[in-house]
Order: structure tokens, then C-alpha cells, then sequence
């Protein structure tokens, strides 16, 4: 059977970061709760141009260019968000206005708290594996991961924000990584641990029962999965990580499952997951892009060595469903990520002082309805620029 999977990855993240021991510095917490206790370093933090329309056209426009793809050949968009920019209006819709993407294409956006990307990701392998009607080309798709996670100011989720975008080409023969068909396992239940009211710019979290939401969620995918995948060992697991420490909690409740101790399960950890957190220890949470944030980091990492190696995947979406699923690391995908150098772009950001975090934040009710004109914007990127006639202005 042809193999299905993901193609290409791109990430878009904003400009500017906060480093974690600057925001425990002014919240009176010593810097290691957040460095050590929760594993993160930096968050990014974005600009009031830097939206969630912005950041996901960005990594698509420098995934279109990596990857040599025309965007003719895109034959469906998903975009996964659980910070949408109107009620309405999919960002998949401005995507294929910003990207040049073809008439003939599907575009929408999906919504389940953290899982959305996963939707779309899903979606779209079952799409390719429904395959192209006779002497039509092969299907194509692009699924662009977008957020901007934002928490009250001063509140216990504070520490765990974030914002960027990871856009993915999911195709037929995929160069990176590709899925395998059928090894998934999902988990479903109807909780109240984080949620983001309609009238809401920050989520509202029971963060410490989100914890205890997520592991029960990964006991039920893990099973779930684990009776339709057979025996070969999963050599690494990419977890959904709204922060680095979650995921080492995840990756110890599941060997937990087999009795495994937990100075074995913390010694699995560091050759299974830790080459997962890198990047999210630099850029924070980025909710649905998280888990692909956390892959990015392993085949940036690992690629090389791991061609061929079977890897698990875990989703998290609050609310909530999850999905645990698996693929393998395809042959010369080493070759692909030689190129990206994506923790050194990350190294080129800009470090924020705690007072302009705040300044950002701030003014965050107002951005949506800035008039055109009124906002900074730099140029280069794709940025929004504010409000015409009740329409969101986006530069090209
Ligand atoms: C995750 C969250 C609940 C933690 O909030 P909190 O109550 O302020 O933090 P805690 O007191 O539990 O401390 C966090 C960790 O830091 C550790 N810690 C505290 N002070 C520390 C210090 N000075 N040095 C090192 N570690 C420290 C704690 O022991 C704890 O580790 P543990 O989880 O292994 O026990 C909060 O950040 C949150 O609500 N986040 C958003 C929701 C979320 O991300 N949910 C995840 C599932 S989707």
C-alpha cells in the first residue's frame, strides 16, 4: 500500500520572546517553578501584527518555498485554531487568498481546543488514501497549525503562553514522516478543564484538573492504539506539550501502564522524549502546533539517525479527545532537515523586556479593531494591519 504522511513542515513563530526568569523575576517566583518545574525557557510572544492569520500564512509561504511545491497543487487547506479571528470567517479562507491557492481547492478550519491541527492532519491522510478520481493529479494537501495562547496576566497559566504556527504539505510518498494507516487510538469525554468563552481574548483553565484530564486521555488513546498497532516498540514519542514537563508526566504515566518504574521511565525519557522539547522549551505553548512543534524538534534533533524509526504521537485537545497515533521517520528525511535550521532562526529573535510583554498584552483588547493605519507594522512578513470597512487588512 502507498504510503501517506507528512511532506514537508515550515514554522512561522513571532519575533519577539520573553525569557521565563524575566517574567518570574516580576511576578515575585523563583525562576526555577518555570525553568525547571514547568521546562520552558522562552516563550514568543506576539505582535499585534503577528495574528494568528499572519503566522499561519507565513509558515505556509516558507513551506510552499522549502518544499518546491507550486500552490496549484494544493487541493485542500485545513487551518487547526482554537484562536480563530472571526466567528465566521475561516483563516483557511484568507490562506487562500494570501497564498494564491486555486479556485479548485477546499478550504475550511477545524476547532477542538489543542487537537484541531490533528483533525485537519487526519482529515487530510483520509482524503489522499480516498485518492484522486482516474488521470487526476495526486491530492495534495496543506494543514496549518495556528495560535496565539493566551492566559490572564498573573495567573498560574501565565508561564505557559506562547504563539506560532507549524504548516505541513501532507501528500502520498511523504519525504519526512510518514503515518501509519489504521495505528491510532482515540479518546473522548465531555470536561470542563480549559475552555476560551466567545466574549474572551484568555482561556479559562482548571489547570491543575487539565493534568489530570490530559493523562486520563492518553491512558484511553494509548490502549486504544496499542491493541490495533502491534508489538514493535515505539523508539520515540512526541507528546502534546503545553509545557516540557507535561510531556515528561505523559511519557511516565504511560510506561506507569506496563508497571515500569519511574527511574526507568526517567531515564526512557531522556533518550525518547527530551530531543522532543527543545524547540518547545524555546517558543512556549502554541496549542494546536504543539505536538508538530515537538516532531520539528526530534527530526531537527534526529532525523539521520532515525530514518526508518517507529514514532509515537500524542494529541491533546481540552474538552476533550485525543488521539495516539504512530509513523515512521521517512528514508532521507536526515537530508530535508539538514537545511532548516530552525533552532538558529530562533537564536536571531528578539528578547522583549517584561514591561513590553505587558505593553503587548495590554493593548491586546483593542487589535481587533485598530483602523488600518494605526498599528507598527514591519515590513517583510505577511502582517496584519488592522480594520477597513469591518474587514481584516492583511499585507503581502
Ligand atoms: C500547569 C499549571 C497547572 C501549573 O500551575 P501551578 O499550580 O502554579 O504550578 P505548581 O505549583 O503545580 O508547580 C509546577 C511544577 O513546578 C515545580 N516547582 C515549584 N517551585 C519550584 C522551584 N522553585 N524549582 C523547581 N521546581 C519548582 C512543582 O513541584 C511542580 O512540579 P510537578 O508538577 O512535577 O509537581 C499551570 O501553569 C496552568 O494552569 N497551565 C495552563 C494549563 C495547562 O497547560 N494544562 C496542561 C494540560 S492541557
Amino acid at each position: 500500500m502507498e504510503t501517506i504522511g507528512i511532506d514537508a513542515l515550515a514554522l512561522a513563530v513571532p519575533n519577539g520572546y520573553l525569557e521565563l526568569s524575566d517574567l518570574a523575576a516580576a511576578r515575585g517566583v523563583p525562576a526555577g517553578k518555570f525553568v525547571e518545574g514547568l521546562g520552558v525557557r522562552q516563550m514568543a510572544i506576539a505582535a499585534a501584527h503577528e495574528d494568528p492569520v499572519a503566522l499561519a500564512a507565513n509558515a505556509a509561504r516558507r513551506l510552499l518555498a522549502q518544499s518546491g511545491r507550486d500552490p496549484s497543487e494544493i487541493g485542500l487547506c485545513i487551518v487547526g485554531t482554537e484562536t480563530a479571528v472571526d466567528h465566521s470567517k475561516p483563516i483557511a479562507a484568507y490562506l487562500h487568498g494570501l497564498l494564491g491557492l486555486p479556485s479548485r481547492c477546499r478550504v475550511y478550519e477545524t476547532k477542538h481546543a489543542c487537537f484541531g491541527g490533528t483533525a485537519g492532519l487526519l482529515t487530510a491522510v483520509d482524503w489522499i488514501a480516498a485518492g484522486p478520481s482516474l488521470g487526476a493529479a495526486p491530492r495534495v494537501a496543506l494543514v496549518v497549525c495556528t495560535d496565539v495562547a493566551r492566559y490572564e496576566l498573573g495567573s498560574a497559566g501565565e508561564p505557559t503562553q506562547g504563539a506560532g504556527a507549524v504548516a505541513m504539505i501532507v501528500s502520498a510518498r511523504p519525504r519526512l514522516f510518514e503515518l501509519e494507516l489504521g495505528a491510532s487510538g482515540s479518546f473522548s469525554r465531555d470536561v470542563h478543564d480549559f475552555w476560551r468563552p466567545l466574549d474572551r481574548k484568555e482561556a479559562v483553565v482548571d489547570g491543575h484538573h487539565s493534568v489530570a484530564c490530559y493523562l486520563d486521555a492518553l491512558t484511553g488513546a494509548f490502549e486504544a492504539w496499542r491493541s490495533v498497532a502491534g508489538s514493535e516498540p515505539l523508539l520515540r514519542t512526541c507528546y502534546h506539550v503545553p509545557y516540557g514537563k507535561m510531556a515528561k508526566k505523559a511519557h511516565r504515566h504511560r510506561l506507569g501502564l506496563d508497571g515500569i518504574t519511574e527511574a526507568e521511565a526517567a531515564r526512557s525519557f531522556e533518550r525518547e522524549v527530551a530531543p522532543s522539547l527543545i524547540l518547545p522549551s524555546l517558543v512556549g505553548n502554541i496549542y494546536t502546533g504543539s505536538l508538530y512543534l515537538a516532531l520539528a524538534s526530534l527530526l531537527e534533533a534526529e532525523a539521520a539517525r532515525l530514518e526508518g524509526a517507529r514514532v509515537g504521537l500524542f494529541s491533546y485537545g481540552s474538552g476533550c479527545t485525543a488521539e495516539f497515533f504512530s509513523g515512521r521517520v521517512a528514508n532521507g528525511a536526515g537530508a530535508i532537515v539538514d537545511r532548516w535550521a530552525i533552532a538558529r532562526s530562533l537564536a536571531e529573535r528578539t528578547r522583549l523586556t517584561f514591561e513590553e510583554y505587558e505593553a503587548i498584552r495590554r493593548a491586546d483588547p483593542q487589535v481587533d479593531r485598530a483602523p488600518l493605519g494605526t498599528l507598527s507594522v514591519p515590513t517583510g512578513a505577511i502582517a496584519y494591519l488592522g480594520i477597513e470597512q469591518e474587514r481584516r487588512v492583511y499585507s503581502n
